[in-house]
């Protein structure tokens, strides 16, 4: 069977080349939406979202975040970290941190659905996304607190995630290899 939301799942890749041209107001505010209406643990709710669309700090977070990642204990990120044409975000003009309260029970999984619903809601209007963890990077280190507080992100408050959001470069057709043998049935 199928329908228009399991059409959409399907369809969804990750997007990692981004036109320019910054996404419409309203295809923002739908997409963030559909990340406040994700389900949360005991209906704790206990994220925030920090939408970034200033170029300045968009590359600042990216310089950080490869600056912080060349030093971890891992050849792969270091790798990326050290590749000077590697931007964390693609070139998104637009992207969605995602903070969670500290004190929530269970603060990455409330934050992982809210990400995902707003990548669903982005392929669902047109929208090309990425779900990118390298942000973390960024707020790692000395200065974390005070980039936190000149991003907006609420005290107690640390970043999980990030979405990009833009309009597609090219449509990724080539549906990376899913695992089938993941499930079992116990009738
Ligand atoms: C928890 C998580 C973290 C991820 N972090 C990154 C990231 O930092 N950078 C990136 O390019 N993609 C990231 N991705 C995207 C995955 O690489 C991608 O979902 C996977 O390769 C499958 O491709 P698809 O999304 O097109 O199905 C992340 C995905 C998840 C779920």
């Amino acid at each position: 069977m199928t329908n228009e939301v399991l059409e959409t799942i399907k369809r969804r890749r990750s997007i990692r080349s981004f036109k320019e041209e910054q996404i419409k107001d309203e295809e923002l505010q739908a997409i963030i939406e559909a990340g406040r209406y994700a389900p949360s643990a005991m209906n704790q709710q206990c994220w925030h979202f920090t939408v970034v669309q200033n170029k300045e700090i968009l590359e600042m977070l990216n310089a950080r975040a490869k600056k912080a990642a060349a030093e971890i204990d891992n050849e792969h990120i270091q790798q990326m970290a050290k590749n000077e044409n590697f931007n964390i975000f693609y070139g998104a003009p637009t992207v969605v941190i995602i903070s969670g309260d500290e004190a929530a029970l269970l603060i990455d999984a409330d934050c992982a659905a809210a990400a995902q619903n707003m990548l669903l809601a982005a392929e669902s209007v047109g929208l090309g996304s990425c779900w990118v963890n390298f942000v973390v990077f960024a707020f790692q280190g000395d200065e974390s607190l005070r980039l936190k507080q000149q991003l907006g992100i609420p005290e107690g408050f640390r970043p999980f995630y990030s979405v990009v959001l833009g309009y597609k470069k090219v449509e990724r057709t080539n549906v990376p290899a899913k695992k089938e043998t993941v499930v079992n049935y116990v009738k």
